[in-house]
């Protein structure tokens, strides 16, 4: 597999053509950004942890009949993918209050939901990424109705698997951020990363975060939250 030139740099990762129409590769960096960009910062080794997270869950997620843009590792920093056509979606579920939903609605983080909900919000910088309506994202033919369809039955899927793994680690999943790409043949797969970058993840017993909310909210202990919520999954993969 050859890496050919860059075609897409993104706040976290790279993307390179190769010899292979169908097929990226994904580069991932060590660079952390949050609100939008305007706060930047670096969270050492985060590129090999976050490529390694979120390859291992996507092989999971594969063996329990979710389709993933997941080829193949091909270093600590770079996976081979399925290009996709990204739906421009950043699609979030939750388990617990936390994070925006605290802030929008005035509920204390950490109180449980009685079923998981999940959110979209219109992937759009110059806009902020706003919250969307479902019945607003045909009209702004971001997906079809039937494609919000899918990518809802996914969502709470995942979250179920990923939240029965994460408490054999003793880890809670508050909540996460998926984004799914359309292939050639018009399906629908999961795409983009699983990370600490994209989930809020609490020691089960401590409430600890471990997540990219140390670096958003300047908690300290940011590289060893990374390294300490790897050695979880690693345990007991
Ligand atoms: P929120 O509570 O700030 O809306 O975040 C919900 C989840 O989505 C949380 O696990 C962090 C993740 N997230 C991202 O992955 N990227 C983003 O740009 C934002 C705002 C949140």
């Amino acid at each position: 597999m050859q890496k050919l030139e860059q075609i897409y740099e993104g706040k976290a990762k790279r993307v390179y053509r190769t010899d292979d129409e169908s097929l990226l590769i994904v580069d991932y960096k060590d660079d952390a950004t949050a609100f939008n960009g305007q706060k930047k910062g670096t969270i050492r080794g985060k590129g090999v942890i976050n490529n390694q997270m979120s390859n291992r869950l996507m092989q999971r997620l594969e063996r329990e009949g979710i389709p993933t843009h997941y080829v193949r590792e091909l270093s600590e920093r770079e996976t081979l993918v399925r290009r996709v056509e990204i739906v421009p979606l950043e699609v979030i579920v939750r388990n617990i209050a936390a994070g925006s939903f605290s802030k929008r609605y005035g509920v204390e983080e950490g109180r449980p939901f009685e079923t998981p909900t999940v959110e979209f919000s219109y992937k759009n910088d110059d806009l902020g990424d706003p919250l969307i309506d479902a019945t607003h994202i045909p009209v702004l033919g971001l997906a079809t109705a039937e494609e919000i369809g899918q990518i809802r039955a996914y969502a709470l899927r995942i979250d179920e698997l990923l939240r029965a793994f994460w408490a054999e680690c003793g880890v809670t999943l508050v909540d996460f951020k998926m984004e799914f790409g359309k292939l050639a043949d018009g399906s629908i797969v999961l795409a983009d990363e699983i990370s600490p970058d994209t989930c809020r993840l609490w020691d089960s017993s401590t409430g600890e975060k471990l997540d990219k909310d140390r670096f958003r909210r300047d908690l300290g202990g940011i590289e060893e939250a990374y390294a300490e919520i790897m050695r979880r999954l690693e345990e007991h993969l």
